[in-house]
């Protein structure tokens, strides 16, 4: 009788046992196939490794989506073991090429700019939700070109802000000074005006989490969430081959590190030489490199620069 009982009890164990673990592979298949239907989420955007270095590639309007893979193809083995994390902001029909080309490289792809409504009449424009789809996984906003050939506007910015945030697209900021406002010592009013207004209303997942400062947001794998980063970028000193002094750099990033706790990337004839020098500056997290971007192996060097900077 008792052994009856034993054996009833072990039996209604192992049927709950069996149907956990079979719950337990319906659920991994489940997310096995959805993950391999949508490989762009494989690398969720937001979870990027802290204290590493980011090296964004701005390539403006440059590459076919062909040149583009080939391009992705060529720095893949030059990246290895490369600590910095690499991002390239690509034109729009590069960005699904680029993804798929570049999901062993963990390079992350993004746009260098889109329109702040989710649809609707805007001929010739782009929404997030259509980068995102496409594989893109940041944006660039406020680009200089783009407020000074394309009219945009601080309150324009702000809308892509936000709905880039609200599309779960990483927005990269971009904020800087003419030369005039610089030599009328107007630099920290202009980037004051530029990230109060772009910023406002915006949830930062940071203070804690921003690079310069101690990020107590750290996951167990040593993983931390931010979801916006600016550039730094002195109009004067963008494609001009003259970039800003490693002392401006520091100065004005210090200014941008006020107004926003977020990681800070600095641009402006960013190349292979200058590199260490810029990446070396206190709250410089990162650099956004236009022209020198465009050679893979030009590129890999200023990844390689940068990688050696330890964030605090
Ligand atoms: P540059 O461009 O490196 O060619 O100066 C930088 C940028 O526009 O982001």
């Amino acid at each position: 009788m008792i052994v009856t009982e034993i054996r009833y009890f072990d039996r209604k164990k192992l049927t709950a046992e069996i149907r956990f673990y079979f719950r337990v592979l319906c659920v991994s298949a489940v997310k096995f196939f959805h993950l391999a239907k949508s490989p762009f989420e494989l690398v969720h955007c937001r979870e990027l490794m802290s204290k590493r270095p980011i090296v964004v590639g701005n390539w403006k309007m440059h590459k076919t989506a062909l040149d583009a893979v080939h391009y992705v193809e060529a720095i893949t083995p030059l990246l290895q073991g490369v600590e910095s994390q690499i991002f390239l902001a690509v034109p729009f029909p590069s960005i699904t090429p680029v993804a798929q080309a570049a999901r062993k490289g963990g390079i992350l792809v993004g746009a260098q700019n889109m329109h702040d409504a989710p649809e609707g009449a805007f001929t010739g424009e782009v929404s997030g939700l259509m980068l995102k789809s496409a594989g893109a996984s940041f944006v660039l906003l406020g680009h200089s070109e783009r407020r000074a050939l394309f009219g945009e506007s601080d309150a324009f910015i702000h809308r892509k802000v936000l709905r880039a945030l609200q599309d779960d697209l990483i927005p990269i900021l971009c904020v800087g000074e003419t030369w005039e406002e610089r030599e009328e010592g107007l630099t920290e009013k202009v980037l004051h005006r530029q990230l109060s207004s772009a910023l406002a209303g915006v949830a930062l997942d940071t203070p804690d989490s921003a690079m310069g400062s101690e990020p107590r947001k750290f996951q167990a794998d040593g993983r931390v969430r931010y979801n916006l980063m600016v550039a730094y970028e002195p109009v004067w000193a963008i494609g001009t081959g003259k970039s800003a002094t490693p002392a401006m750099v520091a100065e004005a990033h210090a200014m941008c590190r006020k107004y926003a706790p977020v990681p800070l990337l600095y641009g402006g004839s960013v190349n292979g030489e200058n590199a260490s020098q810029i990446i070396s500056q206190k709250n410089v997290d990162g650099v956004l490199v236009g022209g020198a971007s465009l050679s893979p192996q030009t590129f890999a060097q200023i990844a390689i620069h940068c990688s050696k900077k330890v964030l605090s």
